[in-house]
């Protein structure tokens, strides 16, 4: 039977996790598959109870499930830059435990929320893109430290690629290319960085042997720019593990909201699947987080891990029916729409699946 571990971490990571269970709950009845569900602790909630953000209960756990669904991690009690134990530390850990070097971030405009998006519509419509970010590498887990260098203080942080780890991740990147429409940009600085020429190299080695895709290459501060201008040029975007986090943010907002922004995460063997979005413990524990992240997560969950892609797609389309009735949580509300909790919505969603 197919095993899932469920790691909700902290803050409205919990809340979301436990309304996408949830969904698959009843998706599993209607389409008639049957899974174990078993949950650890992750991030701040694990330092409380173990003292370390990853402990070896969870990594049995993961080691031994077909997937893993999780929250997110992080929060106040946790921050400041004299904490040596940080919940972050598990988030890292687990992709470095289950060498989850593919991170898939598909960000789409919904036409429903187009209204409340700061972009005018006509440059947002039809935006439908993935940002395939490379996520066991780069200054993630490159040399880090401090130093003091002639009487000054410093800290550095290192980017490293090997040929191997650009090659892995760009595949990634043409294969899933070949399923849309084909279209490929890699983002770097290689106007600068070493790193980022062996990247552009490395692409252009690979690309002969995808001759349906059409390959471009953007400097990352040139994407930026480009992500806002005309975001509907891009199909799949191929990036390193720190350049990927940032465009991946910023490019959240062209689907409407972080609150919608699904993800996940593959490698050898277990793959993750988790929002897009962090903790945010503003408004934790108050029923107000947007759980359609991490009921779109449960649908790549789905499509991936489960092979389930009618399910799938069930869960897309009652996502979608849901808000075309007009069902907004606080950070997608906009006037003349209902304002629901994080738990009505999903019962929406559940209602409309049943
Ligand atoms: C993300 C998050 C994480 C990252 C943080 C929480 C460590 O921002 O998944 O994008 O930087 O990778
Ligand atoms: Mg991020």
């Amino acid at each position: 039977m197919f095993k899932l571990a469920v790691v909700p971490g902290d803050g409205i990571g919990q809340e979301v996790t436990a309304q996408a269970l949830k969904v698959l709950d009843a998706i599993s009845k209607k389409y008639n598959f049957a899974y174990t569900a078993q949950t650890g602790l992750i991030g701040g909630s694990a330092i409380d109870e173990t003292g370390d953000p990853f402990p070896q209960e969870t990594q049995d756990l993961v080691a031994q499930s077909d997937a893993v669904l999780l929250g997110a991690v992080g929060g106040l009690k946790w921050d400041g830059p004299e904490m040596k134990v940080r919940p972050e530390q598990g988030l890292l850990g687990i992709r470095q435990y289950l060498k989850l070097y593919a991170n898939l971030r598909p960000v789409k405009c919904w036409p429903q929320l187009i209204e409340q998006s700061p972009f005018k519509k006509e440059r947002i419509a039809g935006v439908d893109l993935l940002i395939v970010r490379e996520l066991t590498g780069g200054a993630y887990f490159g040399a880090r430290g401090t130093k003091v260098v002639d009487g000054i203080s410093k800290a550095y942080d290192t980017i490293e690629y090997s040929a191997e780890e650009i090659r892995r991740i760009v595949n990634v990147a043409f294969d899933l290319a070949q399923q849309r429409d084909k279209k490929v940009t890699s983002v770097d600085k290689a106007n600068i960085l070493d790193s980022s020429r062996l990247w552009r190299k490395v692409v252009l080695e690979e690309v002969v042997k995808h001759p349906e895709i059409t390959l471009n290459h953007l400097y990352v501060d040139n994407c930026a720019m480009q992500l806002c201008l005309n975001p509907a040029q891009f199909d799949v975007i191929v990036t390193e593990n720190t350049f990927g986090d940032i465009l991946s943010d910023q490019a959240s907002v062209l689907g409407g909201s972080l609150g919608m922004l699904p993800s996940a995460s593959i490698g050898a063997g277990t793959a993750l699947y988790e929002p897009v979005h962090g903790s945010a413990p503003d408004i934790a524990g108050q029923d107000k987080a947007n759980p359609l992240a991490a009921i779109l997560s449960v649908a790549m969950l789905l499509r991936i891990s489960f092979q389930q892609p009618q399910a799938a797609l069930a869960v897309e389309k009652a996502v979608e029916t849901i808000l075309n009735q007009g069902l907004r949580t606080a950070d997608i509300w906009t006037p003349g729409n209902i304002r629901v909790g994080t738990a009505e919505m999903t019962e929406a969603i559940i209602k409309e699946i049943s």
